[in-house]
């Protein structure tokens, strides 16, 4: 699809990869609908893109739905969606002490992770289905897994399984939406340089960008957003799951 003119709305769109994605849809001429929890970030980064903020819970049907009623309200209706936002807590198992992993985080982010990319992308989808052809197709979705639901490390179940779930679903899902012409493709992420990792050491970042085989650093959020860009805009892209990872094989830990 030609991104120019178009509805975009991103999810976790406030920050890191979100942020970049919305960045690049914005200089291709899209109109960007922010949906974040982080409504401080999410309206700078709106205001910048000259586009809008939604506080929105992902993993909350009545949010979700409040927020694509305000963003067509603003734009018209959304032909493109990025799911970026996400949560990655780090729990064993089995933890100190012998403790069992809690079950609210593990369910909490599956919940976000998961289940919240799936609100999205069924009401955004349903909006969607009626809407006028543009060139043989209605609108497109990307979602964002990681290289965890493969490999995922020590203290990443909750994580990972939140992750393949999005894996899975993403052939179904497409499917789906054959009929409504509605792609849907996801990307699984390895290390990005994102304010999770900014926060990091410089050591401890240089020593987790020597792991990557090739290029031997840690991914920009610009790459990212690149790859957004190329699946928006390739129309037999559909059903399936690019790892964007630099050929990085996760250890344990
Ligand atoms: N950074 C990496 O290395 C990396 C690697 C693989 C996968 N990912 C995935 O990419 C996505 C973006 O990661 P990031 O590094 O940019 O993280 P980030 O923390 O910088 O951004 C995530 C955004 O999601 C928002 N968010 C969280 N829960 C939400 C909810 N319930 N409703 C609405 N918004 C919510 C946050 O407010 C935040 O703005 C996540 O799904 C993450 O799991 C990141």
């Amino acid at each position: 699809m030609n991104i120019n003119g178009l509805l975009a709305i991103v999810t976790g769109g406030a920050s890191g990869l979100g942020k970049a994605t919305a960045t690049m849809l914005a200089a291709q001429g899209a109109k960007v609908a922010i949906f974040d929890l982080n409504e401080e970030a999410g309206k700078a980064v709106a205001a910048e893109l000259g586009g809008i903020y939604v506080g929105v819970n992902v993993a909350d049907d009545a949010s979700v739905a409040a927020g694509l009623d305000a963003a067509e309200a603003a734009h018209g209706v959304a032909r493109i969606l990025v799911n970026c936002a996400g949560i990655a807590p780090a729990v064993k198992t089995v933890g100190k002490e012998n403790a069992p992993h809690p079950l609210d985080t593990f369910a909490k982010t599956v919940t976000v992770n998961l289940i919240g990319t799936f609100n999205v992308i069924s009401k955004f989808s349903a909006r969607l289905a009626t809407a006028e052809e543009i060139d043989g197709e209605r609108g497109v979705i990307v979602n964002t897994a990681s290289v965890a639901a493969y490999d995922g490390q020590i203290g990443q179940a909750a994580y990972s399984a939140s992750k393949g779930g999005v894996v899975g679903m993403t052939l179904p899902i497409a499917r789906d939406l054959a009929q409504h012409k509605i792609r849907v493709m996801t990307i699984a992420p390895g290390i990005f340089l994102t304010p999770m990792l900014e926060a990091f050491p410089q050591h401890v970042r240089d020593a987790l960008g020597a792991q990557v085989p090739h290029p031997s650093r840690l991914g920009k959020p610009a790459e990212y957003a690149q790859l957004v860009e190329s699946i928006v805009r390739n129309p037999m892209l559909n059903g399936e799951v690019i790892r964007l990872d630099g050929a990085i094989r996760m250890t344990p830990r």
